[in-house]
């Protein structure tokens, strides 16, 4: 067999790591190693989905540039993914010379197989910021389900794509203006095109049944053609138009190309053995981006001459403490704030992504569940089973005694891998991790029944025997839990003199060898119970002061009840001397004149004004301004500092209430 590929969904560098990004990525790394130690050639690339409109904006809002953001974020998550040992071979940028290089080839090739046509489409316009409105640069209303929604997504409703021109009463994201539909020729992907070999496709792809089954689902019923150019600056530049970037999802799975070509120029192969002569390539993805993998990228791939996907393997969602995952709310566990920089372990966090739950199913994060597991767990079986074995040969032998390994014992460790590989192969990574850690309690049980404490006084040849199988368990564990606990497995199998190289599977039928050994250390240590609390109460402060913070900017019908707003006429108008903003006006609200200040001289002359009804908050604490006294405020719109007045749509009696 020759190369393979194992890929990961790409972050975007638009924000920190959380902990649902690690349920796909420990697994994804949990695999590779196990299919290393297999003997397997794995090459395990991601990298940093760097475009699209959310990063454009999220920019702005920050005051940086694209780059500088994205910059941030891809050392970030370069510096997480070392520290929890999530080890890509290489881990790249979709902004990369050759992601763009890349990219308008790819897309050059549907074009010359007619896969992409042009459209003119109706696509939202803001006229005062004179531009078109790309994906998030525009909210308003999804036409499927009635939710308020973003350009690109029913994020609140019903989850739905939504394609660029298909939002009701759009509204402009920048400056919130009312946006309107305008022509504009745009490029779409002949998606529509691909359902019989996407049928077939589907029928023939490996991976876990979520993904496959849902995709199937989707071709069944209908393929819409995606539209695949944006109006943007920020992105790869769409081929012969310089005014226009492609659709992020276009140049962002590319990126799994793009850096094996960039990888295999560091490591000596060429790309195109993997990405033209079909060799296996197996993504690993989070649930919400199966329609993107198992549908757009496969017919992408196709259609411009490239080696599919052999496997699509999608992760359940993340909760946290049985809520839906929101960073907003407060939802969230960051992987660097909450868990690295509090000091935990990383290979606790590794246990417990795989040792929750099955792959596919919802994750349920708590704190206190997360301790228990690892105390009660982990620690309990096997900590404990691999330090009364390290510790015990150390201290009455000083060495592994020599002599053979019980067939009975070798036996067991065989089965236990036949197993364990299987369900790692069928992405069953809880089952495989449940499998080894049913041979640490094995481990427990022989020591146990065993008693080589007494042993040791009466027969020590009968000890050493006793040892000696254990030491094989306490290797085959090494072994096999190395791909879950990287870190602490080296230093076991460093202990029991076994060198980095050869942990793998094939070792497992070797018997342990003779040698001097050190004291030990504990393998693996229990978390006190008091740093689950403090997180758990750091996470549950959060969340509280989230909802503090939202339910702060709400106000009660009682509230808005205290305004007391009417309608009043402008009867008198003029500038206040020394103001170029400042107008001073008296306006009759009904059996009564206010004077009021207001600065509407930059934007209207003053005889313009009088005559005009216009809303008046009149229990406002009054104010004095240039000297002059203000009894109320008209209220007006505000456009980039410019005052719009307001009117009723038709004539009232003066006085009138505004509710
Ligand atoms: O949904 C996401 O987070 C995307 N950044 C995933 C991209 S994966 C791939 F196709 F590039
Ligand atoms: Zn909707």
């Amino acid at each position: 067999m020759g190369k393979e590929l194992v890929t990961c969904g790409l972050p975007y560098a638009n924000g920190p790591c959380h902990i649902g990004h690690l349920r796909t990525y420990v697994p994804a790394d949990v695999y590779v190693r196990f299919l290393r130690m297999m003997g397997r050639d794995v090459v395990f690339v991601c990298g940093s989905d760097t475009h699209g409109t959310p990063i454009v904006i999220n920019a702005e809002e920050r005051g940086l540039s694209p780059e500088e953001l994205v910059d941030i974020y891809h050392r970030h998550f370069q510096d997480v993914f070392r520290k929890l040992r999530i080890d890509f071979d290489y881990y790249g940028s979709t902004d990369s010379e050759t992601n763009h290089r890349r990219t308008r080839e790819i897309v050059k090739e549907l074009i010359k197989n007619g896969y992409v046509y042009s459209k003119k489409i109706k696509l939202a316009y803001c006229p005062k910021c004179e531009r078109f409105l790309p994906d998030r640069y525009v909210e308003g209303v999804c036409p499927y389900c009635g939710m308020e929604a973003r350009g690109d997504e029913c994020d609140q409703g019903c989850g739905r794509h939504l394609e660029p021109g298909e939002i009701l009463e759009p509204r402009c994201k920048i400056d919130g203006s009312k946006a309107e539909y305008r022509e504009q020729e745009h490029y779409f992907f002949r998606l529509s095109a691909f359902k019989d070999f996407l049928m077939d496709f589907l029928e023939h792809l490996e991976g876990t049944e979520n993904a496959i089954n849902y995709s199937k689902e989707w071709v069944r019923k209908e393929l819409k053609d995606w539209c695949i150019s944006r109006n943007l600056e920020w992105g790869v530049k769409f081929p012969g138009k310089d005014d226009m970037v492609v659709y992020v999802w276009v140049d962002a799975p590319i990126g799994y190309i793009s850096f094996t070509e960039e990888y295999g120029k560091i490591a000596g192969f060429d790309w195109k053995e993997i990405w033209k002569d079909n060799a296996r390539i197996t993504h690993f993805i989070g649930l919400d981006i199966v329609y993107h993998h198992c549908i757009f990228w496969p017919a992408m791939l196709k259609g411009a001459g490239y080696s599919l996907p052999s496997a699509v393997v999608a992760s359940g969602m993340v909760k946290i403490q049985d809520k839906t995952f929101s960073k907003s709310r407060g939802y969230v566990v960051w992987v660097e704030d909450d868990y690295l920089e509090e000091g935990f372990h990383p290979d606790h966090l590794r246990y417990y992504l795989i040792n929750y739950t099955s792959h596919q199913k919802d994750l349920n994060f708590s704190w206190k569940v997360f301790g228990e597991r690892i105390n009660r767990e982990l620690v309990n079986t096997l900590g404990n089973f691999l330090y009364r074995v390290m510790h015990f040969t150390w201290k009455n032998f000083g060495e592994i005694p020599e002599g053979r390994v019980s067939p009975e014992i070798m036996e067991k460790v065989e089965r236990v891998r036949k197993k364990a590989v299987d369900l790692i192969m069928d992405y069953e990574f809880k089952e495989a991790c449940d499998t080894i850690m049913d041979l640490a309690s094995f481990g427990n049980t022989y020591f146990q029944s065993k008693k080589p404490w007494e042993l040791i006084k009466r027969d020590r040849n009968s000890c050493a025997k006793v040892i000696k199988n254990c030491l094989q368990i306490v290797k085959a564990l090494a072994i096999l839990m190395y791909p879950v606990l990287p870190s602490s497995m080296e230093k076991v199998a460093e202990w029991i003199g076994l060198s980095p190289e050869r942990i793998n599977l094939d070792e497992l039928s070797v018997e342990v060898e003779g040698g001097v050994v050190e004291r030990p250390t504990l393998p693996l240590e229990k978390i006190d119970d008091e740093r689950i609390e403090m997180a758990e109460k750091r996470l549950l402060r959060r969340i509280e002061s989230m909802s503090v913070e939202e339910e702060s900017r709400l106000i009660s019908p009682e509230d808005f009840g205290k305004l007391e707003i009417k309608i009043g006429r402008i009867v008198t108008a003029e500038r206040i001397k020394g103001s170029n903003k400042l107008l001073r006006l008296e306006i009759d609200v009904g059996g009564e004149k206010r004077q009021i200040v207001a600065g509407f001289a930059g934007k209207y002359r003053p005889e313009s004004l009088v005559g005009k009804q216009v809303p008046v908050l009149l229990n406002i604490k009054p104010a004095k301004l240039m000297g002059v006294e203000s009894r109320g405020m008209v209220l007006a719109v505000d456009v980039d500092g410019k005052p719009i007045i307001l009117s009723p749509e038709e004539e009232v009696p003066e006085g009138s209430i505004v509710r």
